[in-house]
């Protein structure tokens, strides 16, 4: 997907002085590496810069698993774990769970009063999402999850939205929505900008376009090493290579994709030059590409242990994130009702 060119809804991060990030993602399992490369070691980096703020959009995650909500207690833990280990550090980034928000759903119904269906129904990423998941009709909460992400944004005032290249066109019309926030009612609400991930999702195991929990193709984050080797054994390499003094291209092999992701760069070129001209086995690749994964896998192992063992403290964090974040929401939401003039009275 091209969005990028000439997209104004996108940030230049070296023209602006951005102050406060905002970025979720859908608790409904464990993160692989997928989402390390394309999103977490990013926000990693971020979070040193900048306010951060890391949603857990458990509402979200009921536009498409509405039945089962009794399972995102615990997808919100494993979800919580993962961002600790992987090395989201909680006295630098907040991490908040979404309906402890009220302040979100109700600002997600006001904007709702006066975004028209139509660039919804036209909206890119939601016509995939519903084609890949095969939904023939959409819920009235799966249509509008653009909205109420705009309002998830909103409520924090944030100004840059670390995200893949799949959630641009949702940046878009979030700023469209706040602009007539504000033109309608004089409000100050901000218009924020996409950081795109810069390193794309990775493509998965089986060599499908994308690392998914859905297709089975993915290793988690929290995979003990021998079922990572095993994993890795298993990916699609280029099919035409059967001895290692075959010719190879890395280009169409899922290892090398992920050295690109994962290796640095010598290893990255040495691994392109000896796949070419026959000079390494897959075998081989494949145990150096295991070596790099278990290197970078260790020390959040480390901590993954410490927290497992903690279990308390990952609800404390999550605890004070929240807390934190449902003060800057009822304030923003004060000033929301009173430019929209119904701010009738206050409430205790
Ligand atoms: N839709 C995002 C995803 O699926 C997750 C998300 C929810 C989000 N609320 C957000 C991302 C607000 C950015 C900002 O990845």
């Amino acid at each position: 997907m091209d969005l990028k060119t000439e997209n104004t809804a996108i940030a230049d991060e070296s023209k602006f002085s951005y102050k406060r990030i905002l970025t979720g993602d859908r608790p409904t399992g464990p993160l692989h590496l997928g989402h390390y490369a394309g999103s977490l070691k990013n926000r990693i980096r971020l979070q040193d810069k900048y306010e951060t703020f890391i949603l857990i959009a458990d509402i979200q995650a009921l536009t498409t698993n509405f039945e089962h909500p009794e399972k995102l207690k615990e997808n919100i833990l494993l979800v919580a774990l993962d961002y600790l280990s992987a090395g989201i550090d909680p006295d630098l980034s907040t991490i908040i769970i979404q309906s402890m928000i009220p302040e979100i759903a109700e600002l997600t119904t006001f904007f709702s009063m006066f975004i028209s269906i139509n660039p919804l129904k036209h909206n890119p990423t939601i016509k995939t999402e519903a084609k890949e998941r095969g939904y023939k009709e959409l819920t009235y909460g799966f249509l509008g999850y653009p909205v109420s992400q705009t309002a998830d944004i909103s409520v924090f005032k944030a100004d840059l939205v670390p995200v893949g290249i799949d959630q641009l066109p949702h940046i878009e019309l979030s700023r469209k929505i706040i602009r007539k926030f504000n033109e309608l009612y004089g409000g100050k609400l901000i218009e924020p900008f996409a950081l795109i991930d810069k390193f794309p999702r990775l493509v998965g195991l089986d060599g499908n376009l994308k690392m998914s929990k859905s297709y089975g193709n993915a290793i988690n984050l929290s995979d003990d090493f021998d079922l990572i080797k095993t994993k890795i054994k298993s990916a699609l390499t280029d099919k035409n290579r059967i001895h290692p003094s075959d010719k190879g291209n890395p280009e169409i092999c899922t290892i090398y994709s992920y050295h690109m992701a994962f290796s640095n760069e010598n290893l990255v070129e040495e691994t392109e030059y000896n796949c070419r001209n026959g000079k390494i086995g897959c075998v081989k690749c494949k145990d150096n590409l295991f070596s790099v994964i278990k290197n970078l896998l260790e020390p959040m192992n480390e901590r993954r242990a410490y927290y497992l063992k903690n279990t308390d403290e990952i609800w404390d964090i999550l605890i004070a994130g929240t807390k934190k974040a449902e003060k800057i929401a009822s304030e923003v939401i004060k000033e929301v009702k009173d430019s929209m003039k119904i701010l009738y009275f206050p409430r205790s």
